[in-house]
């Protein structure tokens, strides 16, 4: 029989090679790999894209890269670890790959109760609203036809996964009328991934104050898009947050909300 720390160790070790097939695969780059008669510098860029998510793939279920996949799973792992309470959600999910991989990390760590909230349109962005978000109006992202994916494609996506159950619950809508009424009590990761400067500051609005003490807030395009970046900084004036906001890469930033 071995010990229990060998048990211990072949748990980490079979979690974070489960977890680390996963986002090659979610990101699509355990496809990416050199063969005779392959363009090895067109592969490398490619890769590089993935890695760091500068692009919107043709077929990832996600956008972001591997960097940012990263930190999720050491938000979510934090939160398990330290026992922080509440739900997982993200507010503006794509291809749901994202969503996907937080309901995997539970599945991961055998966490039993929390639920994945996966608020989208699935229609894409809406056209700016140049009466109440002007920050918004330079920065038009409603006429692409790629950002919009079906509830019907991203379910599938999270069943291709086998991570579709009824711990996983899709908020269809616009963030203005959806995330306030969500019934959700407790969030220990808010991810926020909308772009725009009202997206974003709905987002904050309508569920900061449920992020429990300890929790992590991640805002995905805090400085891809300055008004994406402004929204948050006003939020966090209005509300006196002064938490230190980390970054993540080139354009994602988290912090860890030290008050209830
Ligand atoms: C950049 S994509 C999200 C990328 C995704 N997190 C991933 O892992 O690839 C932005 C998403 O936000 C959604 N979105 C943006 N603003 C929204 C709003 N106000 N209401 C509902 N959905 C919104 C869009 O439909 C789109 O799916």
């Amino acid at each position: 029989m071995p010990d229990p720390v060998e048990i211990d160790s072949l748990e980490d070790t079979l979690r974070g090679g489960y977890l680390d097939l996963l986002k090659a695969c979610l990101t699509r780059m355990l496809f990416m790999n050199d063969a005779p008669g392959r363009d090895s510098a067109a592969l490398a860029e490619q890769r590089e894209l993935r890695q760091s998510g500068w692009d919107w793939p043709d077929e990832a279920e996600t956008m972001i890269g591997m960097v940012r996949l990263d930190s999720i799973q050491e938000c979510v792992s934090t939160v398990i670890r330290d026992e922080v309470p509440g739900d997982l959600l993200e507010a503006g999910v794509w291809r749901g790959g994202a969503a996907i991989f937080m309901r995997a990390l539970l599945f991961a760590f055998g966490d039993r109760d929390r639920q994945v909230w996966v608020a989208d349109s699935f229609e894409g962005l809406p056209p700016p609203d140049a009466i109440n978000f002007t920050q918004d109006v330079t920065n038009d992202l409603s006429h692409y036809a790629e950002l919009a994916v079906s509830l019907e494609e991203v379910r599938s996506n999270f069943a291709r996964y086998n991570m579709l159950d009824d711990r996983v619950h899709f908020l269809k809508g616009w963030f203005r009328d959806t995330l306030a009424t969500a019934p959700i009590e407790r969030i220990a990761v808010l991810r926020l991934d909308g772009d725009y400067y009202e997206s974003t500051i709905q987002g904050l609005e309508a569920l900061y104050h449920k992020v429990s003490r300890g929790g992590f807030v991640i805002i995905d395009d805090y400085s891809t898009f300055e008004s994406c970046g402004q929204a948050v900084k006003d939020f966090r004036v209005a509300n006196g947050i002064e938490d230190e906001i980390v970054e993540i890469d080139w354009g994602a930033v988290f912090w860890r909300k030290s008050t209830r």
